[in-house]
């Protein structure tokens, strides 16, 4: 078991996980890793079914997320390692699903680095001083990583929970995340979501200096991040580039290749599969598997099928039901289940999700019942 692997030895010197080449075919897999199906299916090894889990599976459509979240703010929340793993579990049990991602957000780091961020309510994240000036890029510290560390004591308590493994053999997936360069830059540059990037691709387009600093710098703190949470006991890593289809193949290529790719090879240097996940990216796809991500996850706008086809089959995916199909009655919820699933065709190395996260007011029982048509689908 990785998880074991990691906590007993300096994960440095255990870069080695058993990733198939692009050539591999399905007869030609190396040894299964572990007894998590949903791992297994990271690295492309044969599994007994398709594992599945949510994006946002422990958010405000959830009840007993509510109930948490009276008495604590969502930074709280994060902030409380007793707290965000209990968060955790309850969604992760009461769902049945294969894979736990733990309870954090991606903005965390901007606080060791310098930059005062708040949740509003209704508006979402703002950052007060947003990152513009090559002054403000310059100050932003890239040696307080440590200062993060109540999110591995987090995942901690959620391995020890799920150290076991469950009724039918398998060992939960455990999923610590961080942003990717490029979808954070944008928080910092715009100081809060933002419809046109218009302030982050300005620098990006015009400061040859502070942009490729910034990338740096994310990058720096990024790793350092997901290293702590790899140590605490994270199984795979996913990477937000949330809004990376804002990007032309152009830009992305120039500006965000090199960092995000760079990102990804020291994350699964440190011996654990990568999920490389962004919205709206179907015409990325080719451009988003150079970066070496063991998983890609696929937007709901794309079919599955186009989608791992325009990543030539060399990755694992993970997706792509539209999380608004939620709401839809059962008959047609059950067959954009069934479609995605078919869109798969028992190719070894597909994990089922939404194409993004699930929204407030989705219901709960829907979530429960697409676990359950997963767990019984055969094609
Ligand atoms: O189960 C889980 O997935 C929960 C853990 C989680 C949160 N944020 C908690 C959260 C994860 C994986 C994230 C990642 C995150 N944070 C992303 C990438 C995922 C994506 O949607 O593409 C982004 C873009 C953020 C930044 C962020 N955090 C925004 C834009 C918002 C406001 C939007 C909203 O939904 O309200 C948040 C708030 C946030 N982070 C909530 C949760 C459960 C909802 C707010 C709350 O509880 O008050």
């Amino acid at each position: 078991m990785l998880r074991s692997k990691l906590s007993m030895e300096n994960p440095l010197n255990h870069a080695s996980v058993d990733r198939p080449s692009d050539e591999q075919t399905q007869q030609n897999l190396p040894a299964a890793t572990g007894s998590s199906r949903f791992v297994r299916a990271c690295l492309r090894q044969p599994v007994d079914r398709t594992p599945v889990w949510f994006l946002r599976q422990a958010g405000r459509y959830m009840p007993e997320y509510m109930a948490v979240r009276k008495h604590h703010t969502l930074l709280d929340i994060c902030r409380t390692p007793e707290v965000a793993a209990e968060v955790t579990i309850t969604a992760a049990e009461r769902l049945g699903v294969d894979a736990a991602i733990i309870f954090a957000d991606l903005l965390l780091p901007f606080t060791p680095m310098g930059v005062d961020f708040e949740f509003l309510a209704g508006e979402g994240p703002v950052v007060h001083a947003p990152v513009r000036t090559a002054e403000q890029v310059q100050a932003l510290r890239t040696d307080r990583i440590e200062e993060l560390s109540y999110v591995a004591r987090s995942i901690e308590k959620v391995a020890a929970h799920f150290s076991a493994p469950r009724a039918d053999g398998d060992q939960l997936g455990i999923i610590g995340f961080c942003g990717a360069p490029f979808t954070l830059a944008s928080y910092m540059i715009e100081g809060g979501s933002s419809r046109n990037y218009i302030e982050t691709k300005k620098m990006m387009y015009s400061d040859a200096v502070s942009w490729p600093l910034l990338m740096e710098k994310l990058v720096t703190v990024l790793v350092g991040f997901a290293q702590q949470q790899i140590e605490a006991g994270a199984d795979v890593i996913q990477i937000f580039d949330s809004w990376a289809g804002a990007l032309s193949v152009t830009d992305y290529r120039q500006y965000c290749l090199a960092p995000t790719t760079e990102l990804i090879r020291r994350v699964q240097a440190l011996g654990v599969p990568v999920i490389y996940f962004g919205v709206d990216t179907a015409s990325l796809l080719p451009t988003m598997r150079e970066t070496g991500a063991d998983v890609i996850g696929l937007d709901w706008r794309v079919p599955l099928d186009i989608g791992w086809k325009s990543l030539g089959h060399a990755c694992a995916v993970q997706g792509n039901l539209d999380p608004i199909s939620l709401f839809a009655p059962q008959d047609v919820l059950k067959a954009r289940v069934e479609e995605v699933l078919r869109a798969a065709e028992g190719r070894p190395g597909h994990i089922f999700n939404l194409g993004h996260g699930i929204v407030p007011g989705t219901p709960v029982d829907n979530v429960i019942q697409v676990v359950e048509w997963v767990k019984h689908f055969s094609l």
